[in-house]
């Protein structure tokens, strides 16, 4: 992997190489609540529970969330867990293979979620479990990426085309200042982002994130997490 300026810091869509030795996974998934996964609709439904990572990186957090699941799930619903985990980058997903602990029920895809093939592939896993929609989609720190690359139209068919396959939207959006840190670490490797300036979605991007959510998209947010450690909120959309 070749970086801007030799700088590990600089990249292009959050690809960050050692990203979980700074972002600790665990405890991401320690704050997550054990309750909100299902609905009662869906409690007695004895169904594969149907999970998508977008932006799943390494596939650190993946695994974790996983058997954050199975343990919510398995034994006491007697449901079995499946995920899926994609990035664009396909070195970290090569990693996330060799470290993939539950090759039965996890698996991991290289494919950028705004190309049409890409978006292509993810309903075909869908199409192979004889679903149209997963019970739960993850974006965890993955939205501001979708924001600097496609701009503020891109970010809203990113979440209208998640939240039509999803059931249960997660969403961990990077708050502004992420995005200053971001656009300063490129400019100091000798690039940019050439979409920022435009942007119209800026400062208080989370809360216009869940605006555009509950108003545009229909959805309600259900629960949001104590903030990580990083200060991110984690909110659950039905
Ligand atoms: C900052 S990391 C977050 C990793 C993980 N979700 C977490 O929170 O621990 C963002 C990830 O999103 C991926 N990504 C960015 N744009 C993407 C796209 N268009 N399609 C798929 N993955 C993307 C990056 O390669 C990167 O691994």
């Amino acid at each position: 992997m070749e970086y801007r300026n030799n700088d590990p810091g600089a990249v292009q869509y959050g690809n960050f190489i050692n990203y979980y030795k700074f972002n600790n996974a665990g405890q991401r998934v320690k704050l997550l609540p054990p309750d909100v996964w299902l609905t009662s609709e869906d409690i007695e439904s004895k169904e594969t529970y149907l999970a998508l990572d977008v932006g799943c990186n390494a596939g650190n957090l993946t695994q974790l969330l996983y058997t954050f699941l199975n343990k919510c799930l398995g034994v006491p619903r007697n449901r079995e867990t499946k995920i899926l985990g994609i990035d664009i980058d396909a070195d970290l997903v090569k990693r996330a293979e060799v470290g993939n602990e539950y090759p039965q029920n996890v698996s991991y895809s290289n494919l950028d979620i705004m190309d049409s093939e890409g978006f292509e592939h993810v309903k075909k896993y869908l199409r192979q479990n004889n679903r149209k929609t997963f019970d739960a989609v993850c974006c965890f720190s993955v939205t501001m990426w979708i924001h600097l690359n496609h701009g503020d139209e891109g970010l809203q068919q990113f979440l209208q085309k998640l939240s039509d396959i999803s059931e249960l939207l997660v969403v961990e959006p990077q708050p502004w200042k992420c995005y200053q840190t971001a656009v300063r670490r490129m400019k100091r490797a000798g690039d940019e982002f050439p979409l920022f300036a435009d942007l119209q979605w800026r400062t208080n991007v989370e809360n216009t994130i869940q605006d555009f959510l509950e108003n545009n998209l229909g959805r309600k947010k259900i629960f949001e997490c104590l903030p990580t450690r990083w200060q991110r909120r984690i909110c659950f959309y039905r």
